[in-house]
């Protein structure tokens, strides 16, 4: 594989000296000591690292442990709650701090200080256990962006129950097989939820989803009550929020478990059809959250965080239900979106509630822009001190407008590199010691040994791209795939890697050893920040009643990075005109009920068959070139038909 960098960004951004000043780590040095002191010793660098940032209920005397590769551990005789290190220790110094200032859709705002949180958390705790709900036991969050969810969160953590949290925006079937894959006992939703000025409807997918089967571990379905709308409800299986948790007590002693006990599963798509469970621990990813907080938010006791990821993906488990609470921190919670009622929401919040940290993802940077590029400017964002971005690459340009528009040419911005399956940040700028190149995720962080190799696993030169991959097991870690350990050891640690992880990413290192993230080398698509699977969306495809085969590809898009394109073949005959316009329609309504909305593919075009090489493999190559409308210069001569390609030339409008 070779893999060329395309991007020839050389402008450099040291860090401001009145940023420096006060920063965490303020130089190059200090990051380098890290760096050097975590190669020096490993174990007892992250161990450190664990008993300065974490209450302990019982200290661990293990570290790393390798014994069971890749099945690693992290301070596994240790035990802690997760919860308790959120809340319960900061009421002593921060009780009446304001943990979260949630901005509802509408602009109502509640504030709740962390002796608040703590007695929802408990009280809600409590109910979950007058439930039946036990240490281990799943619990599904089928949730809007919400205190709530943060509460039905940490009563989770605090019991030592493992949530699965399941994106708003995904369809009854994906919740479906999400509940039966993780044996969920309960799941914790709402009635609907306030996005852009409407009451949309959420519970309906949640009966739906019960309705299909495979979900008999389920015992109850706790519904918040957020739009008051006239919802289905089975008194003999839901039960409202309120009544749920009614007479409950405002204490609840934490469940202390150990650190490696799983603290949450995460669905994820990967290259096949069916989602992956990632599974975390408690004491690893914890520290992840705090460590990154520190070394890349530069977070201290005075700041307004805002990250504006939803808590149903990763991001909005460390940066929003976790690390903030864990650090102390005041966070804003915003259940809307950035354009209602104007494009101007996100800047009127940061001068209102004075962010200081602002973490958002390209893909709502450029639609932003597209909105109002002079927006920014007509609010007081002088409170900003750093600006981040996560999900994809940032293009120079949205870096250079995020700079000096949004930051005032004032702000950091932290470019930070990580997944789902890494828990918290692996590669991004401490902001008060590295110069700063748009579009670069820079360095790793300390302790963080990332490289890029080649196919055999052996480092390339600088200046030349490969598999990125992070080479000794980290704290904040994947710990497995929920009922799957075999698709564990596979997707990540492929035996020719010499035992890495291995991201699915390409990347470069320029020659001053800067890390440029390439994309996805596995069949993953990132749709405005979102991952999908494109054999997903092919699953999906195929699973409708018109269609015989169907290919997926991304192509780049100017707001969302990539867009879906599908390749479909019917099972009559090929449809064209009027009829193509029709059945598109259909399948992209289909994929949306099949998977959620974000997957609805942006194309769809009409194929008698797919270009296949002569032993059968779809050439996804050639479809990928025929989605970005280029000239196919590969070889075709295996081709069966080549008038196929033709047919694929065009979308359906
Ligand atoms: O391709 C990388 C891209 O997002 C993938 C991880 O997706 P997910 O697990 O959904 O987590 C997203 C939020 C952490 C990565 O494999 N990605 C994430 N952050 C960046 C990025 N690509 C480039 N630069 C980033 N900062």
């Amino acid at each position: 594989m070779s893999i060329e960098s395309a991007l020839n960004e050389n402008r450099l951004f040291p860090p401001s000296d009145a940023f420096t000043s006060k920063s965490h780590v303020p130089s190059m040095q200090a990051y380098q000591a890290l760096c050097a002191e975590a190669e020096a010793d490993y174990g007892g660098f992250w161990a450190k690292q664990a008993s300065a940032r974490i209450d302990w209920h019982t200290p661990f005397t293990q570290s790393l442990d390798e014994s069971n590769a890749p099945f690693y551990t992290w301070f596994a005789d240790g035990t802690l709650n997760v919860s308790y290190n959120c809340l319960d220790r900061h009421l002593a110094t921060r009780g009446d701090k304001v943990a979260v200032i949630f901005e509802a859709d509408g602009g109502e705002v509640t504030r709740v200080t962390y002796r608040e949180l703590h007695a929802r958390v408990c009280r809600f705790a409590n109910a979950l256990k007058a439930k039946g709900v036990q240490k281990g036991d799943r619990v599904v969050i089928y949730l809007p962006m919400s205190v709530e969810a943060i509460v039905a969160m940490q009563a989770c953590a605090r019991i030592g129950a493992i949530h699965s949290v399941v994106f708003g925006g995904f369809s009854s079937k994906s919740l479906n097989e999400r509940i039966v894959d993780a044996g969920a006992v309960l799941v914790i939703t709402s009635d609907g939820q306030f996005r852009g000025g409407k009451a949309i409807p959420l519970k309906p997918a949640v009966d739906e989803a019960l309705a299909m089967g495979g979900t008999g571990s389920v015992k109850g379905v706790v519904v918040y009550r957020r739009t008051g709308a006239p919802t289905a409800f089975d008194a003999s299986r839901d039960i409202w929020w309120d009544d749920f948790q009614a007479g409950q007590a405002e204490t609840c002693p934490p469940e202390f478990v150990s650190a490696e006990h799983p603290l949450f599963i995460l669905y994820t798509s990967g290259s096949t059809g069916k989602p992956k469970g990632v599974q975390h621990s408690s004491g690893g990813y914890l520290l992840g959250a705090l460590a990154s907080l520190e070394w890349v938010f530069d977070f201290k006791d005075n700041d307004v965080f805002w990250c504006t990821a939803d808590v149903g993906w990763i991001t909005g488990h460390s940066y929003v239900a976790y690390g903030p609470l864990a650090a102390g921190g005041t966070q804003v919670v915003f259940e809307g979106v950035p354009t209602y009622p104007d494009a101007g929401r996100f800047w009127r919040m940061i001068q209102d509630h004075k962010v200081t940290i602002f973490y958002t993802a390209p893909t709502a940077i450029r639609s932003l822009i597209k909105a109002g590029g002079d927006l920014p400017g007509k609010y007081d964002l002088s409170s900003l001190r750093l600006l981040g971005s996560v999900g994809e690459p940032i293009n120079p340009e949205a870096w250079i407008w995020y700079y000096n528009v949004v930051g005032g040419a004032r702000c950091p911005i932290v470019d930070t590199w990580w997944q789902t399956e890494t828990g918290s940040h692996m590669i991004a700028p401490l902001p008060g010691a590295v110069a700063l190149k748009p579009g670069s995720c820079t360095f790793p962080l300390p302790g963080i040994m990332a490289a890029i190799v080649d196919e055999l696993g052996e480092d390339v030169e600088k200046g030349k791209g490969g598999f990125l991959v992070i080479k000794r097991p980290f704290p904040s870690q994947v710990r497995t795939l929920w009922n799957d350990p075999e698709r564990f050891k596979t997707a990540y640690f492929p035996p020719e890697l010499k035992g890495y992880y291995l991201a699915g990413d390409s990347a470069n290192r320029d020659l001053d050893g800067y890390f440029w993230i390439m994309g996805r080398v596995d069949d993953v698509l990132n749709v405005s920040g979102h991952r999908l699977g494109t054999m997903e969306i092919e699953s999906a495809l195929v699973a409708n009643p018109l269609v015989a085969e169907a290919a997926v590809v991304g192509k780049p898009h100017d707001i969302k990075g990539e867009a879906v394109v599908a390749f479909v073949v019917l099972k009559g005959d090929r449809a064209t005109g009027d009829a193509a316009k029709t059945i598109a329609a259909q399948l992209r309504d289909w994929v949306g009920q099949q998977i959620g909305p974000i997957a609805k593919p942006d194309e769809i075009r009409f194929g008698d068959n797919l270009p296949k090489t002569r032993s059968g493999k779809i050439m996804r190559r050639l479809l990928r070139s025929l989605a970005k409308g280029e000239e196919i210069t590969q070889d075709t001569s295996t081709l069966e038909n080549p008038a196929i390609l033709d047919q694929l030339k065009e979308a359906v409008k």
